[in-house]
């Protein structure tokens, strides 16, 4: 399988939304990465629903929505109606995993645990055949634009050896910071799926770089 390019609308310029997702869906995109933060598990606020829904509206491309929010079990069934493909939750913001996850599959989403940079890819141990996404932060949630922690790379092995091991279907992504420079390194690491943001949209054409991401 080749690897997979999941832009992160997040870095897109939130005036010209409906033209950034045109992009998209014209590019060489495999999904749309949304971020929802709600300043209480991270410290930033990002957008809820009544985005999420217009993003749903123009996107052609599948959404993995990210949830940077405590009790995200709260509103799985309103991510669903808002328009998410995949639901990602942070194993640090869920004291009943198993059972949110067997939630975000009940309504018919592909379910995805997402791990911060402290969290030991070892956590997984017992979870890691509910998942079909496991996405390795390779920044501390909360914002764009930062430098991929080189921890990372270690990470993407163990989790690959996790998943092998198993036999489990996840996918391994990665989210923060990367760019055409490390972007290769994490592919040969073990990455199936590499989230992108400000590499992308604060680049001169957008839709080239990501080309350029996929074709390596
Ligand atoms: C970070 C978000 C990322 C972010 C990636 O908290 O989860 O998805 O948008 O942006 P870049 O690629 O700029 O690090
Ligand atoms: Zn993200």
């Amino acid at each position: 399988m080749s690897h997979l390019i999941a832009p992160s609308i997040l870095s897109a310029d939130f005036a010209h939304l409906a033209s950034a997702i045109e992009m998209l869906n014209k590019s060489a995109a495999d999904r749309i990465h949304v971020d929802i933060m709600d300043g209480v598990f991270v410290p930033n606020i990002s957008f809820g629903f009544p985005i999420l829904k217009a993003i749903k509206k123009l996107a052609s491309k599948p959404l993995d929505v990210h949830l940077m929010i405590i009790q995200p079990e709260r509103y799985i069934t309103q991510f669903k109606d808002a328009g998410a493909d995949t639901l990602i939750v942070h194993i640090e913001a869920c004291p009943h995993l198993h059972n949110t996850l067997q939630a975000i599959k009940q309504e018919g989403m592909r379910a995805g645990i997402a791990i911060n940079p402290h969290t030991a890819i070892h956590a997984l141990d017992a979870i890691i055949e509910e998942i079909e996404q496991l996405l390795i932060m390779s920044v501390n949630p909360g914002f764009g634009g930062q430098e991929l922690i080189a921890h990372t790379y270690r990470k993407i092995e163990l989790a690959r050896q996790l998943i092998d091991k198993n036999k489990a279907k996840a996918i391994i992504g990665i989210d923060g910071g990367v760019d055409l420079n490390n972007a290769t390194k994490l592919i040969a690491t073990g990455a199936d799926l590499l989230v992108s943001g400000s590499s992308i949209f604060k680049s001169t054409n957008p839709a080239r770089t990501i080309a350029q991401l996929k074709a390596l």
